[in-house]
């Protein structure tokens, strides 16, 4: 049967990103991530829309070049539509949609949750694919989602933060300690020097398989304001037990739904993605977790956990398989749930 090929556009948040896939094969993965945002601590959406316009051009221009296809050949477009910032989405979106009517090809939605999931189906040598059905456990800056998923559309989600997202809860407690944006892989560095028993922060107390992270920010905020005002030196002399009592907190907390989600479900393959699956606190308790519980556990490759246009390709590629295109009246959606 004939190759389908589909340029893939994320623009959700402050990476710009273009991908270029054959069937379910990447052939090219361009992130331009921006810079600017560092200096203020987190991502400024006004500065994050202007840098997403600046980039857009090049790293599509980019993407289409190192897959080594001509633009001609391109079956559809796809892009994400949402969850994100409504400025930074609405460049990708705009873009799209201009680019897919240039060409004469369909226009292919995309919701950027379902993308982190079906990242696992991009085909990788030494990368297994989940099998129906699976957990996903979805964990970035901006969001914390256990899913149920039983088909590449059929996803349900099961427990979802009600305050911050875990990648927050990295970067406010890095925060906290004096550490540069984002301090998610600070703490992961220094925590593996560190002695995880150290200090002790509860965990909150939130029913079912919801989340909760605003808490801890603020038990961390405490502790530390408490013990620098009887040692100013407190957090340099203790940098490493602090990092490494903090992030087996945040495991721990995510461990314990995911054993609740498998006892709920009796689903036991769990899949994770966003960009705290770099974490290697929580890649390690997963793996434990093969043994000790039965699981089967898939991460994959890093550059399809932080945000990408890979995993709006793939998604692209699944949604062309069933023609399922969008209008050209689609809009972008901030608040666009699974
Ligand atoms: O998926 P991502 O690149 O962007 C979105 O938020 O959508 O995720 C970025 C988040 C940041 O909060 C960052 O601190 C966190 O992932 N992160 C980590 C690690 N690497 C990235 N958190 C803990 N440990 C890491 N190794
Ligand atoms: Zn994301």
């Amino acid at each position: 049967s004939q190759n389908i090929y589909i340029l893939a556009i994320e623009s959700s948040c402050d990476d710009t990103a273009a991908a270029v896939l054959q069937n379910d094969t990447l052939l090219s993965n361009i992130v331009a991530t921006q810079e600017v945002h560092k200096k203020y601590g987190g991502v400024v959406p006004e500065l994050a829309s202007r840098a997403h316009q600046q980039n857009i051009v090049p790293v599509i221009h980019q993407a289409i070049a190192e897959a080594n296809i001509d633009k001609k050949d391109l079956s559809a477009i796809a892009f994400t539509k949402g969850p994100g910032l409504m400025g930074s989405l609405l460049v990708g979106t705009s873009f799209a949609k201009s680019l897919a009517m240039g060409l004469d090809i369909p226009l292919i939605e995309v919701n950027h949750m379902q993308a982190h999931i079906l990242a696992h189906f991009i085909d990788e040598e030494n990368f297994d694919k989940p099998e129906f059905p699976f957990l996903a456990l979805t964990i970035s800056g901006g969001h914390t989602q256990i899913v149920k998923v039983t088909g590449h559309f059929e996803m349900e989600v099961i427990g979802q933060t009600i305050d911050d997202a875990v990648g927050e809860a990295f970067d406010k407690s890095a925060k906290i300690l004096g550490l540069p944006y984002p301090g998610g892989p600070l703490i992961d560095k220094y925590a593996k020097l560190g002695n995880s028993k150290a200090f002790k922060f509860t965990k909150p107390k939130v029913g079912g398989l919801d989340f909760s992270f605003s808490g801890l920010k603020t038990a961390v905020l405490y502790f530390i304001q408490k013990e620098v005002k009887e040692n100013p030196e407190f957090i340099k002399e203790n940098l490493e037990d602090i990092c490494a009592s903090i992030q087996y907190t945040i495991v721990g907390i995510l461990i314990d739904k995911l054993k609740k989600a498998v006892a709920q479900t009796g689903i036991t393959q769990i899949a994770i993605g966003g960009g705290v699956s770099a974490n290697s606190g929580i890649r390690e308790a997963l793996k434990a977790g093969e043994n000790k519980f039965g699981w089967k556990t898939y991460v994959p490759k890093f550059e399809y956990t932080t945000d990408n246009a890979a995993m709006i390709g793939i998604v692209g590629y699944y949604k062309y398989l069933n023609k399922d295109f969008s209008d050209f009246s689609v809009t972008a959606q901030a608040r666009y749930s699974l």
